[in-house]
């Protein structure tokens, strides 16, 4: 088995929106980088060293333990991330998220290595907005109640780091409708007519800014939990507008609704998905604008 150098920074996730951005953005600032992805080879950076392993099990990750050697840095970015998919498929999303962050966490400890987990804004109930990290959680979904119970196993770790973030974009090597953004162009350029929900309101921010903030954690936070996003907010219905904007020809129907009023079956959402981030200013990290952020994802949707 071909063992790898040493300082190593291991990324979970390496197949997904976020964790292919932060795997770009750490070889380039220097990082060895070993990228971790389970049923999608075909979604990672093929000019890095990418691993497969099903981190909900524990074979899996005993041999990806081997295979990587020492790793002096973990970034747990691999999630089941849709909230409706969680919810229909709980079993799944438990093993991929609880079981596998725990898994992560012990695999971090067994090197004494840092470790920062990327959890989301919906572990609030989204009643008020502006959370600080010490806010009560208060989940409305299963996918949020497990990404909550995966901050536990990372708090109840002495180099454990919580990131609270909402990452939007498209994924850098492409595919289908797997977050908002992509969802939002798959149905604008099928002319397929949608819902938006105006009365959800996110300070998200870009993968690709979110990636090179995630790289300066570590430097000047320890331990504990952190709010990552945008200095601003905008609704999920703004956020649409302007992807339709670079859409002239879209000739099907963006309905603006509330939340409360999706027809079907649909796990529950928080509304005020945006918090405080003024403990990550203090930090030194510079925090985005989100309308900047958007200008910098429609560049990138002009571009395909
Ligand atoms: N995007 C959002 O809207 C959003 C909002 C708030 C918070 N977050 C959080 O941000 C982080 C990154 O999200 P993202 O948007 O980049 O997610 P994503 O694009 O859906 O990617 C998910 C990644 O997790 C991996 N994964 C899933 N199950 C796995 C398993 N059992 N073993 C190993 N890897 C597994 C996937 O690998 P394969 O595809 O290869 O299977 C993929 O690389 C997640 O922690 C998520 O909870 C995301």
């Amino acid at each position: 088995m071909k063992r790898l150098t040493k300082n190593k920074t291991l990324i979970t996730g390496a197949s997904g929106l976020l964790g292919l951005e932060l795997v770009r953005c750490a070889v380039k600032s220097g990082h060895n980088v070993v990228g971790v992805y389970n049923a999608n080879p075909n979604l990672t950076d093929k000019n890095y060293r990418n691993l497969k392993c099903d981190i909900g099990d524990t074979r899996s990750v005993n041999l990806l333990d081997k295979k990587v050697g020492k790793i002096d840095m973990l970034f747990h970015c691999a999630s089941m991330t849709g909230v409706d998919k969680c919810e229909k498929n709980r079993e799944a999303c438990w093993q991929a998220n609880v079981v596998g962050t725990r898994n992560m966490v012990e695999l971090a400890k067994k090197h004494r290595a840092k470790l920062v987990y990327v959890s989301t804004g919906s572990v609030f109930s989204g009643e008020k907005g502006n959370y600080k990290e010490n806010d009560a959680p208060d989940p409305k979904n299963f996918y949020s109640w497990t990404k909550l119970l995966g901050e536990e196993a990372v708090l109840a770790y002495n180099k454990g780091i919580v990131i609270r973030a909402v990452p939007i974009g498209i994924h850098g090597i492409g595919r289908p409708q797997s977050n908002f953004i992509e969802w939002l162009v798959d149905s604008i350029s099928s002319n397929r007519s949608f819902n938006l929900f105006n009365d959800v309101n996110i300070n998200a921010i870009s993968a690709e800014t979110f990636a090179g903030i995630l790289l300066k954690v570590p430097k000047v936070f320890k331990k504990g939990v952190l709010h990552i996003g945008s200095k601003d907010r905008l609704s999920k219905a703004e956020i649409g507008q302007a992807v339709i904007s670079k859409f002239p020809n879209f000739s099907g129907e963006a309905k603006l609704i509330s939340v409360e009023n999706m027809p079907g079956n649909f796990a529950a959402r928080p509304k005020e998905m945006w918090f405080n981030t003024n403990k990550a200013t203090k930090l030194g990290l510079k925090m985005p604008n989100l309308k900047n952020e958007l200008e910098l994802i429609l560049k990138v949707i002009a571009k395909k």
